[in-house]
């Protein structure tokens, strides 16, 4: 299951693997993206496009089981957006979040970009507490009608 470049890490006795393998079974990752707001009822068609195009897709396993993700579109000079930072609720509270994002910034096709942004509505304090600072004021968004592609946008 995990491949290519991976690092097993021990939060709070339990031990998870974080992987940048793009063979993840699409069930499982609708599994993981079903548990949130956002992402939720997203097919296998669209889940398929995002483990192909997504410049990073780093995935936290516990052995076979897909426990968390996150996934990053740059050009790797100046901008990087972080997307779908999810983590399956029973691991929550374990440090994996935490472990996820910062490898995003220390991801070393990351080394050269100016600025790494995300979107979130309800996990500003999570953010802030990881370092990560408010900018409000300075984005726009173009949302499509439909209401999941205006939720992506907004929280994920
Ligand atoms: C948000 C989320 C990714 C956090 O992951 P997590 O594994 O539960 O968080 P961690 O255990 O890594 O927490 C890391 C640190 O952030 C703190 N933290 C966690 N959630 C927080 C919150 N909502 N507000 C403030 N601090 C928070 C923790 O106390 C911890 O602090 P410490 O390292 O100093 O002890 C996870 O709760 C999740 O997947 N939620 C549902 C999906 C979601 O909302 N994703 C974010 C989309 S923008």
């Amino acid at each position: 299951m995990v491949a290519e470049a991976e690092v097993e890490v021990v939060l709070d006795a339990q031990s998870v693997t974080v992987s940048e393998t793009r063979e993840i079974s699409l069930h499982q990752l609708r599994r993981l993206h079903d548990t949130t707001t956002w992402a939720r009822g997203r097919t296998q068609a669209q889940l398929l496009a995002l483990l192909r195009h997504s410049d990073i897709f780093l995935t936290a396993w516990d052995g076979d089981t897909l426990v968390g993700c996150v996934r990053v579109l740059t050009d790797f000079v100046v901008r990087a957006l972080v997307c779908d930072v999810i983590v399956d609720p029973a691991y929550q509270g374990l440090g994996l979040g935490r472990l996820l994002v910062e490898a995003v910034e220390a991801h070393p096709a990351l080394r050269d970009v100016e600025q790494i942004a995300l979107f979130t509505t309800r996990k500003r304090d999570f953010y802030a507490h990881l370092g990560w600072d408010d900018h409000p004021g300075h984005g726009m968004v173009y949302s499509r009608q439909s209401s999941v592609a205006s939720r992506q946008i907004s929280e994920g």
